[in-house]
């Protein structure tokens, strides 16, 4: 399978957002492309009593899935809003990752290339002691690491990316979101500046707070046009081209 995973520094920094508007990208460039969030948490129960992943529906609507195949986006989502393995735990259930894995393989397999969003952070259980990067390692996907602007994120960023390589994952770029061009100060800028030069991966696009994108209102229309003005998508598209995850 060809693709990416996409992990974050943290919860909520923008890894939906993220893959959303790259995938909205990559079709706009012609490209067959499946979005997926395996395992989610703080699902909510939609209009036929199905307990449903707001990311996975913004992801699909971002990637122009047709609603037949959603189901293919999310295999396993958990109502409780903790980590995955927690929130199994609290439910009485148990998370079957192989299963999980071969969902995944299965998926890619209708597409040119795939975009896997992760939860939280890399080292988040998501059963027992397995956690997102074992998922990353089984999949044998590039990283990009989704992070944020603001003040500790240094360290955030720095952290992620050397436990990743740690564990022989390959980073391949780091986004930074809700980028503010026209409020970037000192603390923006030299953030920036040390996470390229700590982390030796390069950042390959600033993706700014949008009004018109949102997660939770399904907002994915403005998608497209914001990932190609401020993310390297060439590049992106190389890296995926690049890739070689496990079938
Ligand atoms: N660039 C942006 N412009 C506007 N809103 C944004 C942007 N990025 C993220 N958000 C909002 O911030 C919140 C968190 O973003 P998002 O859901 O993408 O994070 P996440 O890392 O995927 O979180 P989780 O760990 O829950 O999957 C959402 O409400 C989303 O709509
Ligand atoms: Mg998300």
């Amino acid at each position: 399978m060809k693709g990416l995973f996409i992990t974050a520094t943290d919860t909520d920094i923008g890894k939906t957002v993220i893959t959303g508007a790259i995938a909205a990208a990559l079709r706009d460039c012609g490209i067959h492309v499946g979005v997926i969030k395996p395992l989610a948490s703080g699902g909510v129960v939609n209009a036929d009593g199905h307990i449903q992943s707001e990311d996975a529906v913004f992801l699909a609507k971002a990637a122009g899935i047709p609603v037949e195949k959603w189901a293919q986006v999310n295999s396993f989502c958990l109502t409780p809003a903790l980590t995955p393995a927690a929130a199994a735990d609290q439910m009485g259930i148990d998370i079957d990752i192989p299963n999980l894995i071969a969902a995944c393989r299965n998926t890619s397999q209708f597409y040119e290339s795939v975009l896997i969003e992760g939860v939280g952070g890399i080292a988040a259980p998501l059963w027992k002691e397995y956690l997102v990067a074992d998922m990353v390692s089984e999949l044998n996907l590039p990283v990009v690491v989704v992070t944020g602007p603001q003040l500790g994120t240094i360290n955030h960023t720095v952290l992620t990316v050397a436990y990743a390589k740690a564990r022989n994952i390959n980073v391949a770029g780091i986004i930074m979101n809700k980028w503010n061009e026209n409020a970037k100060g000192v603390l923006e800028e030299s953030n920036m500046e040390y996470i390229e030069r700590l982390t030796g991966v390069p950042i390959l696009g600033k993706f700014p707070v949008a009004d018109s994108v949102s997660v939770s209102m399904g907002q994915t229309e403005s998608l497209a046009e914001l990932a190609k003005l401020n993310l390297n998508i060439e590049r992106i598209i190389h890296i995926i081209e690049g890739s070689n995850g496990n079938e």
